[in-house]
């Protein structure tokens, strides 16, 4: 196993593991020292975009983000969403997670699903691809977004998918809006990390868009904690400049050739 992965393997029963989204050079720069996992996440769908769903968001569009984030990060291990539609079938999932890691250089893709995409995932692995898992809510699939891991066949069939990813190898699962006592189970069977998003603190580790977190993204919904305001801040900024260009104070002579 590559250190990296190793790393954060190491961390299960350990010490939580921080894994951030960042779509853009200087966001990944600023997050970087402090996480393990920096995901290229197709929420940028929405979040940048305006998109209702991420179902819009391209290979392209995720290559051209990924190849910013990379020149932003040092040490995080680099994971890159692989959008809808793009592993389909075998084929079709080989041939662009290959396209994703080549182009954006990337350390390992990030499907969603559990039974549907079993062999996928076993494609995948066999050509060294590394991959991580995501169950729960499946933001590229889901028709509703409430919480998973209620009823008991929903239940038994997310440890099942979950000790199945596991045997097929991903270094890691994301689990989406899952029960708090079925995330503590799934948590505490497998011998993989898992990555909450709204699935209670009893994940190995936690994961959240930054623009939720630093106040840039206006969403409410119950697993962000707003961290910072930052679209208060750039407010404060803009409206200094602008009253220093209103009142010629800015450029001054140090800012002028
Ligand atoms: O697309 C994304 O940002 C994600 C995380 C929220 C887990 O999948």
């Amino acid at each position: 196993m590559k250190s990296k992965f190793l790393e954060i393997f190491k961390k299960k029963n350990k010490s939580k593991i921080i894994c951030l989204t960042a779509y853009s050079k200087n966001i990944a720069q600023i997050i970087d020292k402090h996480c393990d996992i920096i995901l290229v996440g197709d929420s940028l769908g929405s979040v940048l975009y305006n998109y209702k769903s991420t179902r819009s968001v391209t290979l392209d569009t995720m290559i051209q983000h990924s190849k910013s984030v990379r020149m932003g990060i040092k040490k995080s291990l680099m994971v890159v969403d692989m959008p809808h539609n793009t592993y389909r079938n075998s084929s079709e999932a080989l041939k662009n997670a290959k396209a994703i890691i080549l182009k954006t250089k990337c350390d390992a893709v990030k499907l969603e699903g559990g039974k549907k995409i079993y062999d996928i995932i076993k494609i995948l692995i066999k050509n060294k691809i590394p991959v991580m898992g995501h169950l729960g809510i499946l933001p590229q699939s889901a028709k509703s977004f409430k919480v998973k891991g209620i009823k008991i066949t929903e239940r038994k069939n997310l440890l099942k998918d979950a000790k199945t990813l596991e045997n097929l190898g991903v270094f890691s699962i994301v689990l989406e809006c899952v029960e708090t006592s079925l995330a503590k189970e799934i948590t505490k069977t497998i011998n993989i990390p898992t990555i909450g998003i709204g699935a209670s603190v009893n994940c190995d580790g936690q994961v959240l868009v930054t623009d939720d977190l630093i106040g840039l993204n206006p969403i409410k919904v119950r697993f962000v904690k707003r961290f910072a305001n930052i679209k208060k801040q750039i407010n404060i900024a803009i409206v200094k400049f602008k009253n220093e260009v209103k009142n010629k104070k800015f450029p001054k002579k140090v800012n002028s050739y």
